[in-house]
C-alpha cells in the first residue's frame, strides 16, 4: 500500500484559507519585513507611483481548470479581471457563472498582438495559459513549446512594455524530474525528464531572468499536482485524480500506469489560488525573481489514492495495470519552507476533504 509523508512541520506566519483582502501592491525598495532569503541584487524596475487598492488583473488561461478558480477569487475580492484564453483546452462553461463580471479576450498568446492587447492597463499578470500534460508533450512537443515557451516570452515582452507591476508565472513541480532527495527544494538543480517539464522550466527561467535583470517584476510558483472541481476528467490526457474519480462514478476500472507505488504531492486548487493572490502582493524585496514551491505538503502513492477514493466515494474501484508512462516522475513532495517564509503560504485543504469536494462537483455534472 502507498505512503503518506509530511513535508514540513514549520508553523504558519499568518493564517490563510479565506480570501485575502485587496491591498496595495508592493513597491520596489519596500522594507523586507522579515528574514531576507537569497535574492537577485539588480532591481532597476520602476513602478507606478500610486498603488491602487484594487488591481486590474490579467489571468491567462482563465477558462482552464486553475485559471477559472483564480479569476473567480479575484472577482470576489473586487479586482477588475480580464481573462485571455484560446479555448484550446479551456471551456466557456468554466466562466459562465462569472458572466458580466469579467472581461474576456479570446486569443492565442503565441500571437504577440494578442499579448499586447491582453496586458493593456494591467497591474498584475497571472500567467497560467499553457498546454499541460506530460504525455501530450511527448506526442506533440512543438505545440507544447509554442504554447508554453514562445507565448510566455511574447507575454513577458508585452508586460514589460506596458509597465505591468508584477507577473506571477505558473510553473510546475515536473521541472524537478527525479531529483533523488525529498522534499524537493527550490535551490536544488532542476532535472526535467519530459518536453512538458523542459518547457515549463524554460518559461519560468525567462520570467526570472527578466526579473533578475531588473526588466520586469516577476515570481514563479511551482505547483505540485493540483486537483479540484472543473479539472477535466474526459480528456485523453486527464490527470490522475479526475481520471480515478470518473472511474468511481462510472463504475469502470481505473488505468494504473506503473506499479502504483509512485507518489505525488496533491494540492487542492483553492490553496493554489491563495498562493497566487499572496504572490501578487508579496513585498518585491522578498518575492521578485524568486521561484517558490506550492504544494499540499504530503505525498501519497497512487495505490493509497485509490483507497482514499474508495473511502470518500463509498464505491469499489477496480484498476487495470498499464506500463509506466514515458517521462513519468517517480516521487514528488514539495518543500514549503520558502512558500511559508516569503508568502505566508500554508496549505489549508487536506487531500480527503479536497477529494470530497471534487467528488461532489463531478456527481453534480452528470
Ligand atoms: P488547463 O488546460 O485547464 O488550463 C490551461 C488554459 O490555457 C486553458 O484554458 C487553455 O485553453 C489555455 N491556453 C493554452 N494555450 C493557450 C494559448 N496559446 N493562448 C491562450 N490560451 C491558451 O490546465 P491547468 O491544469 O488549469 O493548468 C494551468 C497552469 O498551471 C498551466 O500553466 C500548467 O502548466 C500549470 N500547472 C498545472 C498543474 C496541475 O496539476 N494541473 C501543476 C503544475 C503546473
Ligand atoms: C501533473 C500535471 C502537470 C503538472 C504536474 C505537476 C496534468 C495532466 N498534469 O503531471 O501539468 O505540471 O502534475 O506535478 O494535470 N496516472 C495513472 N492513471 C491515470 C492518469 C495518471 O496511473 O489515469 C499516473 C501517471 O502515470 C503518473 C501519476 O498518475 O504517475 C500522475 O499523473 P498526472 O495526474 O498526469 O500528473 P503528472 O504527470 O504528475
Amino acid at each position: 500500500m502507498g505512503s503518506v509523508d509530511r513535508a514540513s512541520e514549520a508553523s504558519p506566519s499568518r493564517e490563510l484559507g479565506v480570501a485575502m483582502p485587496a491591498g496595495p501592491l508592493p513597491s520596489i525598495g519596500s522594507p523586507a519585513g522579515g528574514p531576507a532569503p537569497e535574492r537577485p541584487s539588480a532591481r532597476r524596475v520602476t513602478w507606478r507611483s500610486v498603488a491602487p487598492s484594487k488591481w486590474t488583473c490579467l489571468v491567462t488561461g482563465g477558462a482552464g481548470f486553475i485559471g477559472s478558480h483564480l479569476a473567480e477569487r479575484l472577482v470576489q475580492l473586487g479586482h477588475h479581471v480580464r481573462v485571455t484564453d484560446d479555448f484550446s483546452t479551456g471551456i466557456r462553461d468554466n466562466l459562465v457563472h462569472l458572466d458580466g463580471q469579467l472581461e474576456l479576450l479570446e486569443g492565442d498568446l503565441t500571437d504577440p498582438g494578442v499579448c499586447e492587447q491582453a496586458v493593456e492597463q494591467i497591474d498584475v499578470v497571472f500567467h497560467l495559459a499553457a498546454l499541460a500534460s506530460v504525455p501530450r508533450s511527448l506526442t506533440n512537443p512543438w505545440a507544447t513549446h509554442d504554447a508554453n515557451v514562445n507565448a510566455t516570452l511574447h507575454l513577458i515582452r508585452a508586460s514589460q512594455a506596458a509597465g505591468v507591476r508584477r507577473l506571477v508565472y505558473a510553473s510546475s513541480s515536473s521541472v524537478y524530474g527525479d531529483m533523488p532527495t525529498l522534499p524537493k527544494t527550490e535551490s536544488a538543480e532542476a532535472l526535467p525528464r519530459s518536453p512538458y517539464a523542459a518547457a515549463k522550466l524554460a518559461g519560468e527561467q525567462y520570467v526570472l531572468a527578466y526579473a533578475r535583470g531588473g526588466l520586469l517584476n516577476g515570481v514563479a510558483l511551482r505547483y505540485f499536482n493540483v486537483f479540484g472541481p472543473r479539472q477535466n476528467p474526459h480528456s485523453p490526457y486527464a490527470a490522475v485524480v479526475p481520471a480515478f474519480l470518473k472511474a468511481a462514478l462510472w463504475c469502470e476500472p481505473a488505468m494504473l500506469f506503473g506499479d502504483g507505488g509512485q507518489t505525488r504531492d496533491f494540492t487542492y486548487v483553492d490553496d493554489v489560488v491563495t498562493a497566487n493572490v499572496l504572490a501578487a502582493s508579496a513585498p518585491a524585496d522578498l518575492a521578485n525573481g524568486m521561484v517558490i514551491n506550492i504544494g499540499g505538503g504530503r505525498r501519497t502513492s497512487l495505490l493509497a489514492l485509490l483507497q482514499l477514493i474508495m473511502q470518500v466515494t463509498g464505491r469499489e474501484v477496480k484498476w487495470e495495470r498499464r506500463p509506466a508512462r514515458e517521462g513519468d516522475v517517480r516521487d514528488s513532495l514539495a518543500s514549503l519552507d520558502r512558500a511559508e517564509r516569503i508568502l505566508g503560504y500554508r496549505p489549508q485543504v487536506a487531500l480527503d476533504e479536497g477529494l470530497k469536494r471534487t467528488w461532489n462537483w463531478l456527481r453534480s455534472t452528470v
